[in-house]
């Protein structure tokens, strides 16, 4: 089949090279230029696993194009993966979406063929019918006629998106009518045998969406309540309780076990977004909001172990951070728990000297978040030497280096994970969810 993708972020040129591993012809445009350079050098503008491998394997089946216009001629299905940046109030904006949509509107009009147009951005709910439609019929084009607006997006997480979008539990497909989603399962019979399928409307799809994420978010902020309740008293261990919590079936474990805030490009996003759509139509919005909340606080959760543990050292004392992303393998850094933390640590806060970081995805030796300058150190052994305080801020297999690295005098180390479980002296080994 001949597919067009519209946006090749760090969602959709995976999604371009997945499709095209399918046999399929995918047309590409970004407005970015360099990423078509560097996918023909064989390299990609962003760490993602197996990203080049699918680059090298399948490039034979994806054609960059230079205009919208080229695409929309080649195809007679467009995927729209723009970035629908969160704006104050938490809702997404629409802006990208609206300058390719009425390009394509442009297009349609002159090649007098009908088109499917699928959104696989994250968008507020409603946005396909109050504003993707008419914003069509106002360009001169008749819905299910000239074009047919679909929402399909992918649940996928940086690090993990091939893996992803191979084995999704479910494929929300949002449309408005029978042809769109005969178009769509004959697009995907392909790719999945399984029928994961929600065949929705297209707000329901919106929601679904939205509601999945907000939901994992619930599940986080309530084991990390139950983490911080563990963490204030005696002899209780945060880790077993959420455990047993987490083995109840009707609850489950996976997003049910230590750690720290949730962040990177959708979790926190989705969250808002819901809130405010729910707060505009008239449902009250406590849930959300509240769990928002909750997640702010984590940041001081960390602090406050901190700051107990600086009692071991005299004066200012060196803080080591073994990763600065928001998880393993991307190189992705906003609002990770890193980050936030390095943003909040000041003279009031805490005093400290240094801030060194060691992070396989991010290796960049100046580096100022805040008012604090952070120094990369290229191995794991220099980062316990330079450091007094060492922090595990996700969970990678590299860090159990640390097991490896006997320093000569005392260090703390605090888990935030429970990923490498204990450690001998001059280790102080702390984690999350338990006293100190
Ligand atoms: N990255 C994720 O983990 C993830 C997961 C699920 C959903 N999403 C959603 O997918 C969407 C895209 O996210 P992303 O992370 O890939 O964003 P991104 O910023 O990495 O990529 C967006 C791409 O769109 C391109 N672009 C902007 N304007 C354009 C135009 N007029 N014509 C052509 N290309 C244009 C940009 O150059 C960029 O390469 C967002 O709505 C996001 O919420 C992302």
């Amino acid at each position: 089949m001949n597919i067009s993708v519209v946006g090749l972020g760090k969602l959709g040129l995976p999604f371009a090279f997945f499709l095209a591993s399918f046999n399929n012809r995918v047309f590409a445009f970004d407005i970015n230029k360099n990423i078509s350079k560097q996918v023909n050098h064989k390299k990609s503008t962003f760490v993602e696993p197996e990203l080049k491998i699918y680059i090298k394997k399948y490039k034979k089946n994806v054609f960059f194009k230079n205009s919208i216009d080229e695409v929309i001629d080649e195809t007679d299905i467009t995927f729209l993966v723009l970035p629908t940046p969160s704006m104050k109030n938490g809702s997404f904006s629409n802006e990208y979406i609206l300058k390719v949509l009425m390009k394509i509107a442009k297009k349609i009009k002159t090649k007098k063929k009908k088109h499917f147009i699928n959104i696989t951005s994250t968008v507020n709910p409603s946005s396909c019918v109050k504003v993707f439609i008419p914003f069509m019929e106002r360009n001169g084009l008749v819905n299910k006629k000239d074009f047919f607006i679909i929402y399909n997006p992918h649940f996928i997480a940086q690090g993990t998106t091939f893996n992803n979008l191979k084995k999704p539990d479910i494929l929300l497909i949002g449309t408005d009518n029978k042809k769109s989603e005969k178009k769509m399962l004959n697009l995907y019979k392909n790719i999945y045998k399984k029928n994961i399928y929600k065949l929705l409307n297209l707000t329901e799809a919106e929601i679904t969406k939205l509601s999945v994420n907000s939901y994992i978010t619930n599940k986080i902020s309530f084991a990390n309540y139950i983490s911080e309740i563990s963490e204030n008293l005696k002899d209780v261990n945060g880790v077993k309780i959420l455990d047993a919590i987490g083995n109840d079936r009707r609850i489950g474990g996976s997003y049910f076990k230590l750690g720290t805030k949730f962040s990177g490009p959708c979790f926190p996003r989705d969250n808002k977004s819901l809130s405010f759509f729910s707060k505009k139509i008239g449902v009250n919005n406590y849930l959300p909001e509240s769990v928002d909340k909750v997640n702010k606080k984590q940041t001081e959760r960390i602090i406050k172990k901190i700051k107990f543990f600086s009692k071991n050292f005299k004066g200012k004392i060196s803080i080591g951070l073994l990763g600065i992303t928001y998880k393993s393998n991307t190189n992705v850094i906003l609002d990770s728990q890193s980050y936030d933390l390095i943003k909040k640590i000041n003279s009031k806060v805490l005093k400290v000297k240094k801030i060194n970081y060691y992070d396989n995805y991010v290796k960049r030796k100046n580096y100022l978040i805040g008012n604090n300058k952070i120094n990369y150190t290229n191995n794991i052994k220099i980062l316990v030497k330079k450091s007094d305080i060492i922090l595990i801020m996700y969970k990678d297999k590299e860090f159990f280096k640390l097991k490896n690295v006997i320093p000569k005098k005392k260090k703390i180390v605090i888990d935030c994970w429970n990923l490498i479980k204990n450690l001998k002296k001059p280790y102080i080994y702390s984690q999350l969810g338990k006293i100190n």
